[in-house]
Formats: C-alpha cells, sequence, structure tokens
C-alpha cells in the first residue's frame, strides 16, 4: 500500500520537456501519479520521462503540438490506451511569441501565439473534458500568467493569449462543475526557466525585474508545480474557476 495522494491517479502535462511542466510532471510523479509527458520538444520530453522513471515513476512521452486538434485528440487517445483513464491535466505549454509593441506585430506572430497559448488551450480543455464526462470527473489546471491579470510592454498576443486563458479557465469551470470537473488556474510571476532567461536578454533586466517582486526574488518551477498539484488535489476538492496567483507578491 502507498499513502501518496495520487496513487493510481493519471496526470497528463503539456509543455513538460522543459520548465515549469517538467517540474510539474516530475512533481505529479512523485506523488504518486502516472504522467503523460507532452510537447513539441522531443528530446526535453524524453528526458523529462527519463527522470521520472529514474526516481522509481511511471511515464510516457507523446510529441504533440498542442494548436493541431487532431494531434491534441491523439493524445488524450493515447493516454487512455496506455493508462485506461486521465484524471488530472495541466495545460502549460506555451510560446512568449515575437517581442513587439502592438502596431509592430505581424499578424504570423500574432496567430502563431493566440494558437499555441489560446486556442492550445481550448483544444486541450476540450478533448480531456469530452474523457473526463465519460469517466465521471477530474481536475485541470491551466498555465495563465500575470501579464494575463495586468499588463506588460512588448508582449501583446501572449498578454491577449493569457488573458483569455483566464477567462476561458472561468468559464469552463462553470459549464462542468456538475459533472465533477473541477477547472482552475495558475499564474505564475517570473520563474526561472528557458522561457524567462530568452526573455531577459536586455542588460539590466533582471535588476529591473526583481525590483518589482515584494519577495525579492525570481520563483522556481516548483514553486509554481505545487501550486499546480494542490490545485488538483483532494485537498482542493472544493476550488474551480480559481485563479492563483504564484508571483512573489508582484502584482499584490
Ligand atoms: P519553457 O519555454 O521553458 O517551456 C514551455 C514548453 O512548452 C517547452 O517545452 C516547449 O517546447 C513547449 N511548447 C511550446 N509550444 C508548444 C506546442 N505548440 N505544443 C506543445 N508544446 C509546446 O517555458 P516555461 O516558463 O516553463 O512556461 C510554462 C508556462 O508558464 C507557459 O504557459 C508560460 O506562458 C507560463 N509562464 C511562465 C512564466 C515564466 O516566468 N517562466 C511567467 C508566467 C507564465
Amino acid at each position: 500500500m502507498t499513502n501518496k495522494p495520487f496513487a493510481g491517479k493519471v496526470a497528463l502535462v503539456t509543455g513538460a520537456a522543459s520548465g515549469i511542466g517538467r517540474a510539474s510532471a516530475l512533481a505529479f510523479a512523485q506523488q504518486g501519479a502516472k504522467v503523460v509527458v507532452a510537447d513539441v520538444n522531443v528530446s526535453g520530453g524524453e528526458e523529462t520521462v527519463r527522470m521520472i522513471v529514474d526516481n522509481g515513476g511511471e511515464a510516457i512521452f507523446v510529441a504533440t503540438d498542442v494548436s493541431r486538434a487532431a494531434e491534441v485528440e491523439a493524445l488524450v487517445r493515447q493516454t487512455i490506451a496506455q493508462f485506461g483513464r486521465l484524471d488530472v491535466a495541466h495545460n502549460n505549454a506555451a510560446i512568449e511569441g515575437a517581442l513587439a509593441p502592438t502596431a509592430a506585430y505581424s499578424e504570423e506572430d500574432w496567430d502563431r501565439t493566440i494558437n499555441v497559448n489560446l486556442k492550445g488551450t481550448w483544444l486541450c480543455l476540450k478533448y480531456e473534458i469530452l474523457h473526463m464526462l465519460q469517466q465521471g470527473g477530474g481536475a485541470i489546471v491551466n498555465t495563465a500568467s500575470v501579464v494575463g491579470l495586468v499588463g506588460t510592454i512588448g508582449l501583446p498576443a501572449y498578454c491577449a493569449a493569457k488573458g483569455g486563458v483566464v477567462q476561458l479557465t472561468k468559464a469552463a469551470a462553470l459549464e462542468y462543475a456538475k459533472a465533477g470537473i473541477r477547472i482552475n488556474a495558475v499564474c505564475p510571476g517570473a520563474t526561472h526557466t528557458p522561457m524567462l532567461n530568452r526573455l531577459m536578454v536586455q542588460p539590466g533586466a533582471e535588476t529591473g525585474m526583481l525590483a518589482t517582486i515584494p519577495l525579492g526574488r525570481i520563483g522556481n518551477p516548483e514553486e509554481i508545480a505545487a501550486a499546480v498539484v494542490w490545485l488538483c488535489s483532494d485537498a482542493a476538492s472544493y476550488v474551480t474557476g480559481h485563479i492563483m496567483v504564484v508571483d512573489g507578491g508582484m502584482i499584490a
């Protein structure tokens, strides 16, 4: 017998080849879940699976572009084929998109960012919910961002997509509460990941960022994963439609 809270459960994490998604996949595995690692990055996804297996856990990698409906549908199908069920999902894959102000943004960059970050989150919700309805319940967390709640400069499509993820989370939570599916979001603040490294290339960027964070430091992916795992756990059984900010006080 095991007393791990996610023993016997199956967790699906998108964007799990890197950063916050990898930390979440590892955290679910540590708590006893079988984990489906989904990402466009094959080598990174396989590395996450190796890390889980090396720690005594169980995981598979499914190469998936979340912006493509057929691939997301196949991801959920493969999850069920491999593990027989889907209990929790962390829809986390995203790109930062181009760095440019609104009037300079290209249509191509706009479409790509919205497609991955907003449409991709909706597609994941859609196919996960279709399965959870048959199964009789589940818990889902979407990764939004503090910039889905407040503005920032130079990331208009990213901000719009993340604001969309916040509202999509609330709408879906209302729709599926009676079906026993809880749907919440996390809004990370600045978190040490490859994405943040790509965004903080200008000299002094980190110092400027730190000045906006009351706790005085950038967060770690594990600190975001802890919130995701809690929201998916039975300890959060009365929590749905909640937007949990994990940002060191940045937008308090
Ligand atoms: P990351 O770049 O380290 O990881 C993102 C992962 O998503 C990568 O493995 C990438 O290959 C994958 N991905 C990208 N496009 C994909 C697609 N079309 N289909 C499947 N997978 C795809 O970034 P990080 O920081 O770990 O980001 C995770 C989530 O956290 C994202 O939703 C991001 O917007 C959000 N976030 C991150 C913050 C930060 O400071 N790092 C702050 C606020 C939100």
